[in-house]
């Protein structure tokens, strides 16, 4: 129920996934994160209206924009080939590698991927940290296919982790970095992956990439994208 267009504005909701700190959780009941500030201030300097943000599961994103329930997603989506058969993506504005999360107290550290060997995994469905495991760890038999578990939500995998149910947890960099600042969690290696996050939108919805776009360069430009940065990355 969105896309409403009048003479005067353009009304778009936002889709976003929770959970995914700092760049977006809850804090009581409010949806806040660097991705909220950031597309509500890119949004600002288009044409166009935020409506409102709608929850989702990240893997229930994409399918929400193609059914026109969303109009963009912003969620720390990496943009990659496969994501852009379905949907498009505005220019990136964030970059993210994959890090090896382990729990302080579970004595394990590995430094490498074969370390991981006989372990048990954790990450979020459909994410790119998934991926990492279900497209190398498990084809080069480091784990087998019952040693991964996937979560709807990164904060039960990492939750598991700290009561020792899993060894590790596969997820992008800079949450793992606000992980390690809230619970008793480090960073045992990072796997270089080049992940660069874009803001979705629905395939041929070229007008409002355009305008994304623009408005990820205005803000740029004026200082607020480097404000944010400072606000969410400490
Ligand atoms: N960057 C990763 C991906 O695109 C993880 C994104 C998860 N985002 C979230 N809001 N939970 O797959």
């Amino acid at each position: 129920g969105s896309g409403t267009t009048t003479a005067e504005s353009m009304e778009i909701v936002a889709g976003t996934a929770p959970g995914f700190p700092p760049f977006e959780e809850k804090d009581g009941g409010d949806l806040v994160g660097f991705d909220i500030d950031l597309l509500e201030a890119v949004v600002e300097a288009t044409d166009y209206e935020l409506a409102g943000w709608d929850e989702y599961e990240f893997g229930s994103l994409s399918p929400a924009l193609q059914n026109d329930k969303i109009d963009v997603i912003a969620a720390a989506m990496t943009i990659n080939d496969e994501r852009d058969e379905s949907i498009d993506f505005s220019d990136p504005y964030y970059d993210a590698n994959q890090a090896i999360l382990v729990a302080n107290d579970s004595g394990f550290s590995p430094s490498e991927m074969a370390d991981l060997e006989g372990q048990t995994l954790g990450a979020q469905k459909g994410t790119t940290g998934e991926s990492v495991v279900q497209d190398t760890l498990i084809p080069d038999g480091i784990v087998s296919e019952d040693q991964y578990n996937s979560y709807d939500n990164y904060v039960f995998a990492v939750e598991d982790l700290v009561n020792g149910n899993i060894d590790a947890v596969v997820l992008d960099t800079p949450v793992a970095d606000s992980f390690v600042a809230e619970r008793e969690v480090s960073v045992a290696f990072t796997y270089e992956t080049g992940e660069q996050y874009g803001f979705g939108v629905r395939e041929g919805d070229s007008e409002l990439q355009t305008a994304l776009n623009d408005g990820l360069a205005t803000v740029r430009e004026d200082g607020t994208y480097e404000d944010l940065v400072a606000k969410w990355f400490k």
